[in-house]
């Protein structure tokens, strides 16, 4: 691109996109929204003149945050591929580098801005690539705002609800001089039939639901996501099916809030993630995940159905965010440090081998020093074997965000550093258990710092190293824990068949 043409780019007005495809986070509509019903739709093709326009060149895309974030990225690779492009991890050549992002919190965002100032550079070497921001960030006005006024390179912004429409933005982005945006506020409908290029060929997501309705106070994702919508049972079985056929080993079925899986399909009355999940231990494939939960709509028939066993694996991500139920309530998670504690009781008696880990908040505007002793004696109640810990962070247009954020920095800190170091704890605590013990272990690869080491999880989704030859890549292998750390185990591969459960 010439210089001529980033002039124009910078004096374009832009809030024509704003009016029609952009609305900033309302709590008020966004509520509202759950009444809307959703298109399920089938009819995903790339455009004829679109077809081979990637022939010949590469593209790059960089993804941030969660899982649902990493199988976007399949899809849109998923969508290039068909589009001719290959693949490649060296910005240095690609035509087309897409960085899919994550808002959850500020310090996310702030790693996307770095790279987007560091591609800023390489475009005035090398203007003709097309730079594109997609993924959550893409959905907040602010960050748009920022783009358009400080990073007037950016070729393409596209929302979540616009991944399918990736080939069309792409078009434009390539023929128009002027940059291209596309973000729907509303909530998507859902495509069933788009491409994916997957990750790997031995661990597979799968989506069951997109968005969140939970509307935790400080959460940005029921604004970036949309609301809940599930997908059909027999379209995830299927998938699932399809995946076992190609040999995968292990899925997991992905949404933001996955117990709450089937209460928008009106035409299945009571079909839940319990009901889905029964059906899907059925089929042959060895392992089974999902995430992420909600304590509030974890049912006794899932618990139930967990207990089965088989190909539903033990281990159950449960965020709990604090251990205060005066917290809780201001968080909007509508259930008490009791109910939770219940619950977690109750999976417990239910699958006695199961690891738990968790997501915690520090911090949370006005949480006083007992309040976090609260959370502290939680995690000494339920001894996760791992948690996700993040200081809060306030993100524009959320409930939370009106609130002061009246916590000094140095006290969040100091929270978090104990915080961290009882969940350090405990999670040795819990790995020292296994010592001596043989777990079953899927092989996912070789040691990032060694590459005579093979590496995978068990069951319990704990990291095992062990040596062995790479023919093993793929396999279950049965392994003696001979060494135990906070973050992972080490093993040596025993002959036996029998395995205990961890
Ligand atoms: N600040 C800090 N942490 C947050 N999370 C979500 N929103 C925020 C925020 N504004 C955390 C929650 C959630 C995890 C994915 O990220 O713990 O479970
Ligand atoms: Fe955010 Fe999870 Fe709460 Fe949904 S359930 S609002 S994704 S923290």
């Amino acid at each position: 691109m010439s210089e001529d043409q980033k002039e124009v780019k910078q004096e374009k007005d832009y809030s024509k996109y704003f009016q029609s495809t952009f609305k900033a986070p309302s709590l008020k509509e966004a509520r509202r929204r759950r009444k809307n019903t959703i298109q399920y739709l089938n009819d995903f093709s790339i455009p004829e003149d679109m077809k081979t326009i990637g022939q010949g060149k590469q593209f790059m895309i960089q993804t941030y945050g969660c899982q649902m974030n990493e199988h976007d990225t399949e899809v849109m690779a998923g969508i290039l591929s068909e589009m001719g492009y290959t693949a490649t991890e060296d910005p240095e050549v690609a035509d087309v580098i897409l960085l899919n992002t994550c808002a959850i919190r500020e310090n996310a965002e702030n790693r996307v801005f770095g790279e987007i100032g560091h591609l800023k550079t390489m475009k005035r070497e090398r203007p003709d690539f097309i730079l594109g921001i997609c993924g959550c960030m893409a959905q907040e006005e602010s960050v748009i705002n920022t783009i358009l006024q400080k990073h007037p390179q950016v070729d393409l912004i596209f929302g979540t609800h616009n991944i399918h429409r990736l080939p069309q933005l792409l078009k434009e982005a390539l023929f128009s001089k002027e940059m291209v945006m596309e973000v729907w506020s509303k909530e998507g409908d859902i495509v069933e039939n788009l491409p994916k290029v997957r990750n790997g060929n031995i661990r597979g997501w799968v989506n069951i639901m997109y968005g969140c309705d939970k509307f935790c106070t400080y959460c940005i994702v029921p604004y970036t996501r949309g609301k809940e919508r599930s997908r059909h049972p027999k379209e995830i079985i299927e998938e699932v099916r399809s995946l076992a056929r190609q040999g995968y080993k292990e899925i997991t079925l992905l949404g933001q809030n996955v117990n709450a899986y089937g209460k928008d399909l009106k035409e299945l009355e009571n079909y839940g993630l319990g009901d889905l999940m029964d059906e899907i231990r059925k089929i042959d494939i060895p392992r089974i995940r999902f995430t992420t939960s909600h304590p509030r709509d974890f049912d006794d028939h899932l618990i139930e159905v967990l207990a089965k066993g088989g190909n539903l694996v033990e281990h159950i991500h449960l965020p709990v965010q604090s251990g205060n139920s005066d917290i809780l309530k201001i968080m909007g998670r509508s259930y008490t440090r009791e109910r939770y504690l219940d619950l977690f009781h109750k999976i417990k008696n239910a699958i006695p081998h199961a690891s738990f880990t968790t997501d915690i908040i520090v911090g949370f505007p006005n949480e006083t020093d007992e309040q976090f002793e609260d959370t502290m004696s939680l995690v000494k109640e339920c001894e996760f074997d791992g948690a996700y810990t993040f200081i809060y962070s306030p993100r524009a247009g959320t409930p939370a965000a009106k609130m002061e954020d009246n916590i000094p920095m140095e006290v969040k800190k100091e929270r978090l550093q104990r915080l961290n170091k009882l969940v350090n704890e405990f999670a040795l605590k819990k790995n020292s258990q296994l010592y001596g013990e043989v777990v079953e272990v899927l092989v996912e690869g070789t040691s990032k710092k060694n590459s005579d080491v093979l590496s995978g999880h068990t069951r319990t989704n704990k990291v095992v190293n062990f040596r062995g030859p790479k023919s093993l890549i793929g396999e279950l292998v049965n392994v003696r824990i001979t060494e135990t750390k906070t973050w992972s185990l080490t093993g040596e591969m025993v002959k036996e068949a029998s395995v205990i459960s961890e």
